[in-house]
């Protein structure tokens, strides 16, 4: 059991890892340092987590290297890993509420929310890829001569993993659950501003019963412990979840060291395509939830709202009354359905979009300010009339502000929507068959909705075309990005 730094008074929940995980072993960081993680409600410490920096990640992944080259994880059947991965599983589903509130706490999502989709997709993602940690297997080829030819799917290795805070149990589960079902073994730095859920089910890990050094928790910074992890000359793939920008700089540092393999999901701006044929009260409530969903701080989220000239200025109406109905408060209150923006650096981003909106000329339907004195808390905010050219058409705003455009037809909505460094998600509105087939081969983007939003499973790719990524998590297809191909020929 992990051993408490500090408990808060009144906390929702207890909190009982705060601590550095290596080895099964809960410890303090070389240096002796912690920093605080913040509650976004109110801007107060919830309590100190360990930093971990470089000579943390050093003995983090020597214990992931034992594990991997000689432990018992090696030897470790391929069932029995199904078998860990749903006694994992089981072990989040007992301890939902608890996990649901340290999300809540800690990311200023709703409790209802953290509970209902963080949760059970967490539980669900464990479970998906515990089916598969048994039926991950190679071919036989007839390769010319008298040969026998196959291959085998083998593990990559020690993974690093670097998360981000906007879905942090969902994240680790992304990554730690393809990686353990396949044989790797993993050093995962959760974000600085949301390290609790995680360091929680490290705790349900080694009560699940992973041999020692197979998952090594690291809470710390980005540039100091996420950029050791990414330099590391023996750390054999790198999956990261964040920023283009820092996107850019792991791909540099694996191509610095060794070579090592890089995933990357990234940022996006997402077009959502309203045509004018499609049940606009549907449209109207499907990009709401696509953009508003987590107050915006989605990789995937809808915004830029193209919208057919026909119907905009209804469409406009409909969304700014819609987004007024938008309750912002207390993620501990059910009647919540948007909580803070996860820090201060968010909350000022986002103003800051929202005042480049105004300066820049788009028409402010709703919202704008911030709510309340205290914690991160914005206005579900809407502008309509946006320019393509305007910053808040290009940039990720990752908060909840929404950006309607007008458009004439398919045809130039399509370069519009493609106009981007970004290819992450899209989505399109219509009752004409052929125009939603069309737009969703059109479109550049990993993933495409028709006539829905945010509509992720476990069992389904999501990633990115262009700069919001490299690869794909989550089905077969992310399976594999945690394989390396081994060719065996023999003589016969
Ligand atoms: P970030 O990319 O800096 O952070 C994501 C993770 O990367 C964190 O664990 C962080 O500690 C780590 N990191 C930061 N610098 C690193 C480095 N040099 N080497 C290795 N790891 C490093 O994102 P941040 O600053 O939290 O948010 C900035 C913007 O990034 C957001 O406003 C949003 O636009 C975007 N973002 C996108 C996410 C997505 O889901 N694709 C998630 C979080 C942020
Ligand atoms: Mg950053």
């Amino acid at each position: 059991m992990a051993s408490v730094m500090n408990q808060p008074a009144k906390s929702p929940v207890a909190i009982s890892a705060t601590k550095l995980l290596i080895n099964n072993r809960w410890i303090n960081s070389a240096s002796g340092k912690t920093f605080a993680t913040v509650n976004p409600s109110t801007g107060e410490e919830i309590c100190q987590v360990a930093e971990a920096d470089a000579p943390d990640v050093e003995q983090a992944v020597r214990a992931a290297r034992a594990a991997f080259d000689r432990g018992p994880w090696r030897k470790t059947m391929a069932s029995e890993r199904g078998r860990l991965l749903n006694k994992l599983a089981d072990l989040i589903e007992k301890h939902a509420d608890e996990l649901a509130a340290l999300e809540a706490l800690d990311n200023g999502k709703p409790l209802a929310v953290a509970k209902a989709v963080d949760v059970a997709a967490t539980v669900g993602c464990f479970r998906y890829f515990a089916g598969w940690a048994d039926k991950v297997h190679g071919k036989t080829i007839p390769i010319d001569g008298d040969f026998f030819c196959y291959t085998r799917m083998e593990p990559v290795g020690v993974v690093g993993q670097i998360i981000p805070w906007n879905f942090p149990m969902l994240m680790a589960a992304w990554k730690l659950a393809p990686a353990l079902a396949t044989g790797n073994t993993v050093v995962m730095k959760p974000a600085e501003q949301t390290p609790l859920s995680a360091l929680r089910i490290g705790e349900l890990i080694v009560e699940a019963g992973f041999p020692e050094g197979v998952v090594n928790l690291l809470p710390g910074y980005g540039p100091t412990a996420g950029a050791a992890i990414a330099n590391h000359m023996d750390v054999d793939k790198v999956a990261f979840t964040g920023s283009t920008e820092v996107g850019h700089l792991i791909m540099e540092a694996a191509a610095k060291s060794n070579l090592k393999r890089v995933t990357l999901e990234l940022g996006g701006k997402s077009p959502n395509i309203v045509f004018a044929d499609t049940d606009i009260d549907e449209a109207v409530e499907g990009a709401h939830f696509g953009l508003f969903f987590n107050h915006g701080q989605c990789c995937c989220a809808g915004s830029r709202v193209f919208v057919e000239e026909k119907i905009y200025d209804k469409f406009v109406e409909k969304s700014g009354a819609r987004a007024k109905r938008r309750t912002v408060g207390d993620p501990f209150d059910p009647k919540t359905d948007q909580g803070p923006q996860v820090d201060s650096a968010q909350f000022d981003k986002v103003m800051g979009y929202i005042d480049s909106g105004r300066t820049q000329g788009a028409k402010l339907v709703c919202g704008g300010d911030r709510v309340g004195e205290r914690g991160y808390f914005i206005q579900p905010t809407v502008f309509a009339d946006v320019k393509d050219d305007m910053k808040i058409a290009q940039e990720e705003i990752f908060g909840p502000v929404m950006s309607i455009i007008p458009f004439k037809s398919a045809d130039e909505v399509v370069d519009r929507a493609n106009n981007t460094t970004y290819g992450l998600a899209a989505a399109v509105w219509t009752r004409d068959i052929s125009k939603a087939h069309s737009i969703a081969n059109s479109v550049r983007a990993g993933t495409v909705w028709v006539n829905c939003y945010n509509v992720l499973d476990t069992r389904a790719p999501f990633g990115g075309f262009k700069q919001s990524g490299i690869g794909r998590e989550l089905g077969e297809y992310g399976l594999q990005q945690y394989t390396e191909i081994k060719t065996v020929t023999v003589k016969l």
